[in-house]
């Protein structure tokens, strides 16, 4: 299988969109260290699929504080010898105007999806120099990177932050044959409890504007990322794909 030998890192790994990367790259023969703050549903997440005959395996860490991320990041090392892939898919969203945003808000927002970008990435790209066979950063973004939604002006920033933040990885981490790429989901429906719902209106008007007229599932992201931490994404660095329905091609309401 296209992981089998592989150790993979999915911080959130485990519900929502990083539940179905952590099944995904199992399924395909990797060994799975679901990254999370929530060790409980990581460890529900592990065992099914340690029932299935896969392998994976909690590591309880809050990728916004650099001391966890390292001991995160070494203790995957001691546990398995090394790791191959790292997926940056743990992040929070937010619902609140500029206006009237708490510097506490943007914050935490800004501290979670970027600087834990950032010190996941520089902790495990230091292993993968290290073991000096390579490896592979997928980072989830959103289609929210590039186009601007209200009430998200620091999810916003902290998806483009990091878009621009896997370029320059992408040019630094080339020359030890690691590669850094980010997935773009559209309106993904995960059925996670710890997401709130979206409500029918704002799925209604988000659909408008996705020509395949649906919305993503958490598969639908999974297999992108899959196929940028395979080895048929071999000379693939600094790109982001939108796996979002054809949302992000343009404003499809907008007519002649
Ligand atoms: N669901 C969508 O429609 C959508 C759309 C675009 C992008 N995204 C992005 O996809 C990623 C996953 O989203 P989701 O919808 O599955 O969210 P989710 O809330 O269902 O899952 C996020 C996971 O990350 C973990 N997490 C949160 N903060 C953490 C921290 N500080 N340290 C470690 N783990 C932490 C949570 O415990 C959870 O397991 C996020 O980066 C999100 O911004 C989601």
């Amino acid at each position: 299988m296209e992981f089998d030998g592989k150790v993979a890192i999915v911080t959130g790994g485990a519900s929502g969109i990083g539940e179905a990367i952590t099944t995904e790259l199992a399924e395909n023969g990797a060994t799975v260290a679901i990254a999370d703050l929530l060790e409980d549903v990581g460890r529900e997440t592990a065992r099914g699929l340690e029932a299935r005959g896969l392998k994976a395996k909690v590591f309880p860490v809050d990728v916004s504080d650099a001391a966890q991320v390292e001991s995160m990041v070494k203790s995957v090392v001691e546990t398995y010898g090394g790791v191959d892939i790292l997926v940056n898919n743990a992040g929070i969203g937010q619902r609140c105007a500029i206006l009237e945003m708490a510097v506490e808000e943007w914050e935490r927002v800004l501290a979670v999806n970027l600087r834990g970008n950032f010190l996941c990435s520089q902790a495990v790209g230091k292993e993968m120099v290290k073991q000096g066979r390579g490896g592979r950063i997928v980072s989830i973004v959103s289609t929210a990177a590039e186009n601007a939604r209200v009430n998200a002006g620091a999810y916003c920033a902290s998806k483009a932050g990091i878009l621009q933040f896997i370029r320059v990885l992408a040019q630094e981490l080339g020359q030890y044959g690691i590669t850094a790429n980010a997935v773009g989901p559209g309106l993904t429906v995960t059925g996670s409890p710890l997401r709130e719902p979206v409500s029918e209106t704002y799925l209604g008007a988000f659909l408008k504007e996705v020509p395949l007229a649906r919305p993503g599932s958490p598969k639908d992201i999974a297999q992108v990322v899959a196929f940028l931490a395979s080895s048929k994404a071999d000379y693939i660095s600094g790109q982001v794909i939108y796996a979002d329905g054809g949302y992000s091609a343009g404003k499809l309401s907008v007519r002649d």
